[in-house]
């Protein structure tokens, strides 16, 4: 694993390797996801799109389904509460383009789960159920797989995530990813992956492991104990894309890969904030980027100075001039990254996405 087992399947789709980015509402748009993929990434979700018809038409909502240049599969994973909007809402994003659809029960999102979105359906098994056939049956005839993504339950006594695993298998889901924490939980305390580890013995379809992956070493050890068909790595991939190309050959090989050379580092950063301010536009880009960048220098000589320096740059053209002149310095001082061992970030990540929650949160009547 990854390369020593065939390729994973998804329908028509064969998936280069096994190492998963995970949607991050906010943070893995199309310019992200097309860095993790050159960076060893095999497969990537997109950004939550809402089942909400009133805001398809949105700036927010249209750049996230903004899939240009970008390699297949394109994977659109959808949030809402009701089945026929879920339906219509894949039917929707299919003819946009997706070629998977992928259903969110695991954003712990308040305002998503006030409305019964997100993780907040696990709660509801039967309407869980009914949103999966509904949804499944709408992208059957276009021939595209659905894929469902959730937690180990709704708290610490209702762990039902083999339950509902084995009633997404059933309704013709077609591969489950399971993240190793309770909705209770947010991004608190550890993932456990005893959940995942029985999820995946009890299906026949694949199942992938999610929750903390943070380096080589880690990815290893999820592996073996859960027996997942595939790993998910969000939080650990912010401003270190290269993570996969690091786990996949340390799966391969049992090496570690030195950490990337500065130069190549500020090289890929660069060209993704150049893509980034393309699809953003220059005040929007420049803004948004800010945490890419935050991420990107986080941990490292000098980082945490650089950011607040950043953060006051105005322009586009201000952040790329003093990100390559702060780069060079450290390529002076290094000739690769110095490694930076921070924890993963638990603020809660979609949470704190405010913006994106409005856009999220189903009608009342929904
Ligand atoms: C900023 C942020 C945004 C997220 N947005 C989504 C989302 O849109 N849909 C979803 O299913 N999960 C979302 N998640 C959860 C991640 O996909 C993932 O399950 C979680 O971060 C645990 O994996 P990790 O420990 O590798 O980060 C988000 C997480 C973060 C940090």
């Amino acid at each position: 694993m990854p390369a020593a087992l065939p390729s994973l399947r998804l329908g028509a789709h064969s998936l280069p390797n096994r190492l998963f980015v995970a949607p991050m509402a906010g943070v893995t748009d199309r310019p992200f996801r097309q860095l993790c993929r050159r960076l060893g990434a095999g497969y990537a979700v997109s950004e939550m799109v809402t089942s909400r018809k009133d805001l398809w038409n949105s700036l927010k909502t249209s750049r996230r389904a903004n899939h240009d240049g970008e390699a297949g599969p394109i994977a659109v994973q959808i949030a809402g509460t009701d089945a026929p909007m879920m339906a219509e809402a894949a039917r929707y994003n299919i003819e946009r383009g997706a070629q998977i659809i992928d259903i969110n029960m695991g954003c712990p999102a308040k305002k998503v789960c006030t409305k019964w979105a997100g993780s907040a359906l696990m709660q509801d098994e039967p309407l869980a159920t009914e949103i999966m056939a509904a949804v499944v049956e709408a992208a059957a005839p276009f021939g595209v797989p659905v894929t469902l993504k959730m937690r180990t339950g709704w708290c610490e006594t209702e762990k039902n995530a083999q339950r509902l695993a084995l009633a997404a298998q059933d309704a013709g889901i077609a591969m489950v990813t399971v993240h190793g924490r309770t909705r209770e939980q947010g991004y608190k305390g550890l993932a456990e992956y005893d959940t995942v580890a029985s999820v995946k013995a009890a299906l026949q379809i694949p199942v992938v492991a999610n929750g903390d992956i943070d380096s080589p070493q880690k990815a290893k050890a999820v592996l073996d104990r859960t027996g997942a068909d595939a790993l998910m790595i969000g939080r650990a991939a912010q401003g270190r894309p290269w993570i996969f190309a690091e786990i996949d050959h340390f799966l391969r090989t049992g090496e570690a890969l030195p950490p990337p050379r500065v130069q190549d580092a500020s090289d890929w950063l660069i060209e993704h904030l150049h893509d980034h301010y393309s699809l953003y536009g220059a005040l929007a880009g420049m803004r948004s980027a800010r945490k890419h960048i935050g991420w990107a220098v986080r941990g490292l000589p000098g980082g945490e100075a650089f950011r607040q320096h950043m953060n006051l740059l105005e322009s586009c053209e201000a952040q790329v001039i003093a990100l390559r002149q702060w780069f060079a310095e450290l390529a002076d001082q290094h000739e690769r990254l110095p490694v930076s061992t921070l924890p993963l970030g638990d603020d809660g990540g979609d949470t704190d996405d405010a913006s994106s929650q409005k856009e999220h949160a189903p009608k009342a009547s929904a």
